[in-house]
């Protein structure tokens, strides 16, 4: 047995023994027994010298793995002041800050608070808008995920991480992604203030839900009529933000003006835990008033903001290439589609976010052990098993995305007919 062999079963073990058993399981069959070894742009290798075109790590690879810009900065950081005493003002953390609002909307979203998960981002939010308000209501929308921390949990809608916590943060409303439900959303809201809505939270693309972009037509009603009641929309871009979906965020693209935009995932750069919230001076008014009514010891770690920083110039960098690989890839899709009818139901997506969706969750968990055994990692959704998503990275070349579409074509021509529950060709 090589050195690598013995490291890769030693963390397999580890992995099973102190963090868990299932996950050293599926650790195990993924990789065939190999673990990830070294990031390389759009690859992982492996310890056993196979690599895998990363087009998965939910969400957080936008810029690839190693991407040099932010490996210098984070370096460069690393050599100057790592942590911060957070009782001396922080060149780099402020920076971020200035830059992330001259990014998301100029003018408008001029105040950051800088947390390390995207769900640090949400209870922020949350926060923020129940202070602002003085109200406790948050409306959510069915098939959502903000996260499981356990204010976060309470917005998303997932019943499995939800059931055996109950009660969770109350006052919670979700309503289905129809602008008929609407006037119901907000009943109760009027003569007592504290039965109002303090927050409608949204993504605009639905990524753990199984990749579902809402209709820009309900997006746009959602955002009038949590502003006609006098709450904040906060468009939770946690995935779909940084240029992930082609424009910088969707909602502001799509002519919605939140009170907060969220961001996280490849906001670090793919290399540093980084997310924030942008938001107005009204929602943010009681971090204004007191900045130690939510702190977290690492908010604004200069580190993550030195990430943050290049990770905004470089995806800036790659928009235009990104849109090119998003054609490739809904031509790619289409056809993969049109080629298994049987196996796949549809494909659907935007820019560089794209969910499978197969007939089945036996054949998603099926494809997608193999598209590891063959080399391209992708990312199930954890509400809707049925739905694998591919994140490709906007620095991929036209070869590798090809390749990861030959992969997958190769893969379902492959999948046994266990499971094609119904032949639909
Ligand atoms: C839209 C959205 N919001 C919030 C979260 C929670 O982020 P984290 O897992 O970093 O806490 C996620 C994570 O997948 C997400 O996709």
């Amino acid at each position: 047995m090589t050195a690598q062999d013995e490291s890769a079963r030693s963390a397999l073990g580890a992995t099973r023994r102190h963090l868990s058993p299932q996950l050293a399981l599926v650790h195990g069959m993924n990789g065939s027994g190999a673990i990830e070894a070294r990031g390389e742009g759009a690859r992982v290798r492996l310890s056993d010298g196979r690599s895998a075109l990363d087009f998965g790590s939910y969400a957080v690879t936008l810029l690839g793995q190693r991407h040099p810009a932010v490996v210098a900065a984070v370096r460069r950081e690393l050599d100057t002041l790592p942590v911060s005493t957070r009782v001396l003002a922080n060149r780099t953390t402020a920076g971020l800050a200035e830059a992330l609002t001259a990014w998301a909307d100029p003018g408008r979203l001029t105040k950051v608070w800088l947390g390390l998960n995207g769900c640090d981002a949400v209870e922020a939010a949350l926060k923020l808008a129940r202070l602002a308000t003085g109200r406790t209501r948050v409306v959510a929308v069915e098939g959502a995920y903000h996260g499981k921390s356990l204010g976060a949990l309470a917005t998303t809608w997932n019943a499995r991480y939800r059931r055996s916590l109950e009660p969770l943060l109350g006052g919670v409303t979700h309503i289905p992604a129809q602008v008929s439900a609407l006037p119901g959303a907000f009943a109760g809201d009027g003569e007592d203030a504290d039965d109002g809505v303090a927050a409608v939270l949204v993504e605009p693309v639905q990524g753990e839900g199984g990749v579902r972009p809402l209709e820009p037509g309900f997006l746009r009603a959602l955002a009038d009529a949590a502003h006609a009641h006098g709450a904040f929309l906060i468009a939770d871009e946690i995935q779909t933000g940084l240029r992930r979906c082609g424009p910088r965020l969707v909602s502001t693209d799509l002519g919605v003006r939140p009170d907060a935009v969220l961001l996280g995932k490849a906001l670090g750069g793919g290399v540093q835990p980084l997310s924030a919230v942008v938001a107005t001076p009204e929602l943010y008014e009681p971090l204004s008033a007191d900045p130690f009514v939510h702190t977290t010891t690492f908010s604004g770690h200069p580190l993550g903001a030195a990430a943050g920083l290049a990770a905004l110039t470089s995806v800036e960098e790659l928009a235009p290439r990104g849109a090119e690989l998003s054609e490739l890839f809904a031509a790619g899709l289409t056809g993969l589609a049109g080629r298994h009818p049987s196996l796949i139901r549809e494909v659907r997506g935007q820019g560089l976010l794209w969910g499978v969706e197969f007939a089945t969750p036996a054949a998603a968990g099926e494809v997608l052990t193999e598209l590891g055994r063959n080399g391209l990692v992708v990312s199930p959704c954890l509400g809707r098993p049925e739905v694998l998503r591919l994140l490709p990275p906007l620095i991929a070349t036209d070869e590798e995305a090809k390749e990861a579409l030959a992969i997958l074509d190769t893969v379902c021509a492959a999948v046994p007919d266990e499971f094609r529950p119904q032949d639909r060709s």
